[in-house]
């Protein structure tokens, strides 16, 4: 299972990346927004801190426009993996980069339909929201199940990359579900490591070695 950070926030994907267990990053325009940088600018310094597919996200609506805009991100470096809404159009593009060989990233899933129209479209990635289904009342870990049963019937290679992660059981329970990917904040990359018996197995070791005939 690969990990992803879920961030534009170029420091923070440092500190994480030294761990040494990062494997790629995603970006939407909201976390760039959040970043106050230029968008072309924070993609270029996060593909020189990893080594993995890195998500940028277009804004246009129409496909011709995403394309447009999908093209000056992709001459950034070979890693960057276009991001498209799941529409009509978006769809559309997903097939047109595919078949130039550019990772796709299809956005914004919500339902298994939206993940079989993705697949089909030659799409690298398909990122169900699972925290925002979550958030209104339905399970999200329900519709990742579902993803993974439908691309194992078919063979689908599409990757499925768990987005929205709010917590370290959002990514305990996509990894039981057999996610590709998961895409989390630093916050919960950091969660992941804790747990109070290792933090007081620590400090007993330790007190106890002070004690020991070296
Ligand atoms: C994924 O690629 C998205 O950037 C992200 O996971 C969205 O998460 P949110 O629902 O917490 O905004």
């Amino acid at each position: 299972m690969k990990f992803f950070l879920d961030t534009a926030e170029v420091e923070e994907i440092r500190k994480a990346v030294e761990v040494g267990i990062i494997d790629g990053v995603t970006t939407n325009p909201s976390l760039i927004a959040k970043s106050g940088r230029k968008f072309a600018e924070v993609v270029r310094e996060i593909t020189k801190l990893v080594n993995g597919p890195i998500s940028a996200e277009v804004t246009a609506l129409d496909t011709a426009g995403m394309l447009k805009q999908a093209a000056p991100l992709i001459k950034i470096h070979k890693n960057i993996t276009i991001k498209v809404p799941m529409t009509a159009e978006g769809i559309a593009a997903c097939v047109k980069l595919a078949k130039q060989k550019v990772q796709v990233n299809v956005t914004l899933v919500f339902s298994a339909n939206q993940a079989l129209l993705a697949a089909k479209a030659g799409a690298t990635f398909v990122s169900p929201f699972m925290g925002r289904l979550d958030d209104i009342g339905e399970e999200g870990i329900a519709l990742i199940e579902e993803i993974r049963a439908i691309y194992d019937n078919y063979q689908f290679p599409t990757q499925i990359l768990a987005a929205s992660i709010r917590n370290p059981l959002h990514v305990k329970q996509v990894a039981l579900a057999g996610a590709d990917v998961a895409t989390m904040p630093p916050e919960v990359f950091w969660k992941l490591f804790s747990h109070h018996l290792t933090d007081a197995g620590i400090a007993k070791f330790l007190k106890d070695w002070e004690t020991a005939k070296k």
